[in-house]
């Protein structure tokens, strides 16, 4: 071994990998308590509502507080296509704006057009919006109802699990 190989040797250490599991559950609607059932509904309802003129991919999301309000919101397009959000953000920013302090205990979503076992789940930017209210809950959980109208419910027990190695304010602070 020359000098630059033992140099190197000293410094390699063994990578550990780090693992984060992620699961969730498939449910039937029947399954799932009614005022769970009334929310995938509320969802549902919503979508038929939304704005999706450019898309035609119309999306709807229900959220219900620890209070048991329930506040609705659907996918909002523009020509601009960017200018545009989706179901979850809309019922989110909706529910915090009446209510700042309320707690988000769990947000359904539905998409009428997608059928089977495979529900829609959300984006990436309403994945870091979802966290964020998350944090500013005192990192209390929302939970996550995505369901298909002929059946399957996949439920996430927190929508931040959906974003490991997450970006949070906590990076800001000094
Ligand atoms: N969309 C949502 O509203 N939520 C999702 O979870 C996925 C995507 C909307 C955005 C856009 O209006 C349309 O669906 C197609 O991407």
């Amino acid at each position: 071994m020359g000098r630059s190989d033992v140099l190197f040797a000293s410094f390699v250490q063994m990578p550990t990998p780090t693992t984060i599991t992620f699961s969730y559950t498939a449910y039937a609607w029947n399954e799932l308590p009614a005022a769970d059932q009334a929310l995938l509904k509320d969802a549902h309802a919503a979508a038929l509502r939304a704005y999706a003129r450019y898309s035609k991919f119309m999306v709807g999301a229900a959220l219900r507080t620890t209070a048991g309000k329930v506040v609705t919101g659907n996918n909002q397009e523009n020509a601009s296509f960017p200018a545009g959000i989706c179901a979850e953000r809309t019922a989110l920013h909706a529910a915090m704006s009446m209510e700042p302090d309320a707690i988000v205990e769990t947000m359904a979503i539905v998409v009428p057009s997608v059928t089977g076992d495979r529900p829609v789940s959300p984006c990436g930017i309403c994945r870091q919006a979802l966290l964020e209210q998350e944090v500013r809950q005192d990192r209390k959980p929302i939970r996550l109802l995505m369901g298909t109208p002929d059946g399957t419910v996949h439920e996430l027990k927190s929508a931040g699990a959906l974003l490991p190695l997450s970006f949070d304010g906590s990076f800001l602070e000094g």
